[in-house]
């Protein structure tokens, strides 16, 4: 498994809320989970019915979602990641935050194809915290995922997403040093990351795409895929 997947042991997925949504996201990245990234989620999936989570890391998201009402309309959740000990986390922990729909779980590489099965299934698609993990030059490795996930979106469905830049925005003497550590690790691979690459890879597969950055963090989300007529 990649390091940018294998990190994610039990143990450390005890720790990530705390230290990632926590620490990181208040002094390091400056893009509070709190007021900017859960409502961001929240916006995108409330009126989703069927809802696709790549990297699911501990299932904060879609279980602090639950929890709140923002997916009462939504009957279904695909967790999809690399690593089955965040697959096994984040099913739990939403089934506790009092989810009533059913949970799927795949345990997939982001950068292989997706079964055909899949095809136009999901009103929203989130990729939080996602690509500035994966290896790979930007916004290559962009424009590969969105090419896995674009074909099981359905017609009028949302990808939505945040990740965490390394070019082209101030990082803090905090953000710094974590973002070298992280990349020398191979649990990030951003350095490369910039605005302008994210919006030329979501201008290429989508009609409509907007990105909003706060802090070191770009927000963004994208309608209608290229070449798909509704
Ligand atoms: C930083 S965590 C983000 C977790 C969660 N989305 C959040 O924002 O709190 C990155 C997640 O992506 C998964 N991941 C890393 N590389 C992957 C790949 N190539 N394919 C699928 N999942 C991957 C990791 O296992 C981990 O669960």
């Amino acid at each position: 498994m990649e390091p940018s997947a294998s990190i994610y042991t039990t143990f450390n997925l005890r720790l990530y809320d705390f230290v990632v949504l926590v620490i990181s996201n208040a002094f390091a990245w400056r893009c509070s989970t709190r007021s900017t990234l859960l409502p961001f989620y929240q916006k995108h999936t409330k009126e989703s019915s069927a809802h696709l989570e790549v990297g699911s890391g501990t299932g904060y998201y879609p279980a602090t979602a639950a929890s709140s009402g923002a997916l009462s309309k939504t009957r279904l959740i695909t967790l999809c990641d690399l690593n089955p000990n965040t697959l096994a986390y984040s099913k739990s922990r939403i089934a506790s935050a009092g989810y009533r729909g059913s949970i799927e779980t795949l345990e997939h590489n982001i950068f292989h194809p997706l079964a055909q099965d899949v095809r136009g299934k999901y009103d929203s698609i989130a990729l939080y915290y996602l690509l500035h993990c994966l290896p790979g030059s930007f916004p290559q490795k962009a424009t590969d995922v969105f090419a896995t996930v674009v074909p099981a979106l359905a017609p009028n469905g949302v990808l939505f997403g945040a990740t965490i830049l390394g070019k082209g925005v101030e990082h803090n003497w905090f953000g710094s040093r974590l973002m070298g550590l992280y990349n020398k690790k191979g649990m990030f691979g951003n350095t490369g990351d910039s605005e302008e690459g994210l919006k030329e890879a979501l201008g290429e597969a989508f009609e409509e795409s907007e990105v909003t950055i706060v802090g070191v963090v770009a927000l963004f989300e994208a309608r209608k895929p290229r070449g798909v007529t509704n």
